[in-house]
């Protein structure tokens, strides 16, 4: 089974498979998933019934595309347990999502739920560079939030030593990481921006940590995030990407040793990318928005869940399994100003090679009469003379009027003056008025 490695090589059985076995495997398994779904979830049954399909009509993959989507609303109105495929006293473990607005998810785990998790993000963090008796420093927020526990028993799985850190208490963190000498850390690429300020101002220099390799993700970052990031800490950064509602972290990984992009597990979640607006399913290198259908999960199977991130399915590199692009946005981060579509990452990378300005820079949205208008706020690096901050808010107002196309005030503020990340990053503060 996937996590047992071969003693030949350090693959898992799954991640052994060539892509026509790995086809019959899914398959069997999504015909599986399917009845699961329709004969234990009320919700699936009704909208099968409602589409006139049966889990006997996928008789290929491509048969997937017919069944009917499920959207986050509809974790949403079935909240808290009407999502479960499994009597009560088989749930071991419950998740949330932190529900910014209305209604939280609440995702539900069996124990072979949680030992498939556990599996693939032991494979995720060995693709990632990790290896049996390495040290890994945990600093996604333990709770409700899956980063923290999915990435604890994936690490404990791999045979590594976990150092349970949880978000917060920043000064703690640096102290921990000097004395406990781990080799792998796990956090949000915005928090390990804020640990990074943390020794610094500490006056420890973060390049002589033993940190080999930090597995970052839950939110999007850029490539240009990834450099400041593997220069200031000296250490290889790759991205992990996963969702409550499909699992938590570990559905895809990128792969230290190609960095481009992530390889998803797909013999446990079978992906496709759709067009945003028609539903279509587009093929592989086209960018639109990913759905997944989980192939193995008892307690809340997902059919076709819409996932809003935006990205394109591309051929395997140091795995057979597909991979996806880094993630460039969700379709409810995209801003829309005056016409142009617009995504923090975009801002990111125009900010991050912006010299004078630090990695830190926050989207105030307002609207003057009947526009709106989209303010970018960037912390000055401290030392920088004033002749380079107005240099720096030139710099990055040129950049987005040539590469995004619209016109924006750029305000260089204080050194330190923006709020830090402890957890996934909340780049856009809307202050429009609600229609
Ligand atoms: O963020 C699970 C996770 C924890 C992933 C730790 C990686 C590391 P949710 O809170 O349900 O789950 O949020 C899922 O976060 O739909 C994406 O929009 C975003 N996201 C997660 N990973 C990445 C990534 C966790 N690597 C939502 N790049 C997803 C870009 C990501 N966005």
């Amino acid at each position: 089974m996937a996590g047992s490695t071969d003693s030949k090589g350090l693959l898992d059985v799954g991640e052994r498979l060539d892509p026509e076995e790995l086809r019959a495997l899914q398959l069997e398994r999504l015909r599986a998933s399917l009845r699961h779904a329709y004969q234990n979830v009320p919700f699936y049954r009704e909208s099968f019934d409602k589409a006139g399909l049966h889990p006997d009509d996928c008789r290929s993959l491509a048969d997937l595309a017919r069944f009917p989507f499920t959207v986050k609303a509809d974790l949403r109105e079935n909240y808290p347990y009407g999502m479960f495929a499994v009597p009560q006293e088989r749930i071991r473990r419950i998740h949330a999502s932190s529900g910014t607005t209305g209604r939280p998810t609440v995702v539900g785990y069996t124990e072979n739920d949680l030992s498939m998790w556990a599996d693939m993000v032991a494979r995720s963090i060995r693709a990632a560079g990790g290896r049996p008796g390495d040290k890994v420093h945990i600093a996604y927020g333990y709770g409700l939030f899956t980063g923290g526990l999915g990435a604890h028993y994936g690490a404990e799985r791999l045979g590594c030593t976990v150092i349970p850190a949880s978000g917060g208490m920043t000064a703690r963190q640096v102290q921990l990481i000097q004395d406990l000498k781990p080799e792998i850390i796990m956090v949000t690429p915005s928090y390990m921006l804020t640990l990074l300020d943390e020794f610094e101002r500490q006056g420890v220099d973060p390049r002589g940590t033993s940190l080999r390799v930090g597995v970052f993700g839950a939110e999007p970052w850029t490539e240009e995030m990834r450099r400041e990031i593997e220069e200031r800490l000296a250490i290889d950064a790759v991205d992990i990407y996963g969702l409550s509602e499909v699992i938590g972290p570990g559905v895809a990984q990128e792969c230290v040793e190609t960095k481009d992009g992530l390889h998803i597990w797909e013999d446990h979640f079978y992906p496709e990318v759709v067009d945003p607006f028609t539903g279509e399913v587009l093929p592989d290198g086209e960018e639109g928005e990913l759905v997944f259908t989980s192939l193995t999960k008892e307690a809340m199977p997902v059919i076709r869940y819409r996932t809003r991130d935006l990205t394109r399915l591309l051929p395997g590199t140091a795995r057979s399994f597909r991979r996806m692009e880094k993630i460039t946005g969700r379709s409810d981060d995209m801003v829309i100003l005056r016409g142009v579509n617009l995504f923090p990452t975009q801002i990111e990378e125009i900010v991050l090679r912006t010299p004078g300005v630090a990695p830190h820079f926050q989207l105030r949205l307002t609207r003057e009469g009947r526009l709106d208008a989209l303010t970018v706020r960037a912390e000055a690096r401290s030392g920088a003379t004033p002749e380079a901050r107005e240099a720096a808010a030139r710099a990055i107002t040129a950049g987005i009027k040539d590469g995004i196309g619209v016109s924006v005030t750029v305000e260089i503020v204080e050194p330190e003056s923006l709020e830090r990340s402890v957890g996934k990053l909340k780049r856009i503060v809307d202050l429009r008025p609600r229609a």
